[in-house]
């Protein structure tokens, strides 16, 4: 008996951890860690991702050479509206903003010079 607030105050703390450790990560340097994260788990199917592998779909661009075609920035709108025009095999995937802005820092970090 009495028992209930005890378990109602853990799961807030539960909870309080969850949401910490989506939002700390973003702020502390390890953005481009979560952008790398973000693109190992939705587009590395497809697209090379790393500084060396290849892209396992034929006509994938490897995101190290994003930057020859188009300025990186005109990723962080073509990510907000989804990525779906010149992606015919790639299933629509609307990123929300802090999302957005990992991808693209973790990009600007893979491109060459
Ligand atoms: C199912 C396979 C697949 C997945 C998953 C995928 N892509 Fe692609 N992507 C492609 C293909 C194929 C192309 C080339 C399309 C073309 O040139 O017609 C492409 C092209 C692109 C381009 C270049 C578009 C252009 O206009 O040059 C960008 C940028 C891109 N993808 C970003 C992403 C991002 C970011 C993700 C993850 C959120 C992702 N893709 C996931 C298959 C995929």
């Amino acid at each position: 008996m009495g028992n209930g607030g005890r378990w109602r105050r853990r799961w807030v703390c539960a909870l309080a951890a969850v949401l910490l450790g989506s939002v700390l990560p973003a702020q502390a340097n390890g953005l481009t860690e979560r952008g790398q994260a973000l693109v190992e788990f939705n587009c590395a199917r497809c697209h090379a991702v790393g500084k060396t592998d290849k892209s396992s779909h034929p006509d994938a661009p490897a995101f190290r050479t994003l930057s020859k075609r188009y300025p990186i920035t005109d990723l962080e709108e073509a990510l907000a509206e989804g990525i779906s025009t010149g992606h015919p095999d790639m299933p629509e995937w609307v990123a929300s903003p802090d999302q957005i802005e990992a991808i693209i820092a973790y990009i600007n970090s893979l491109q060459q010079p």
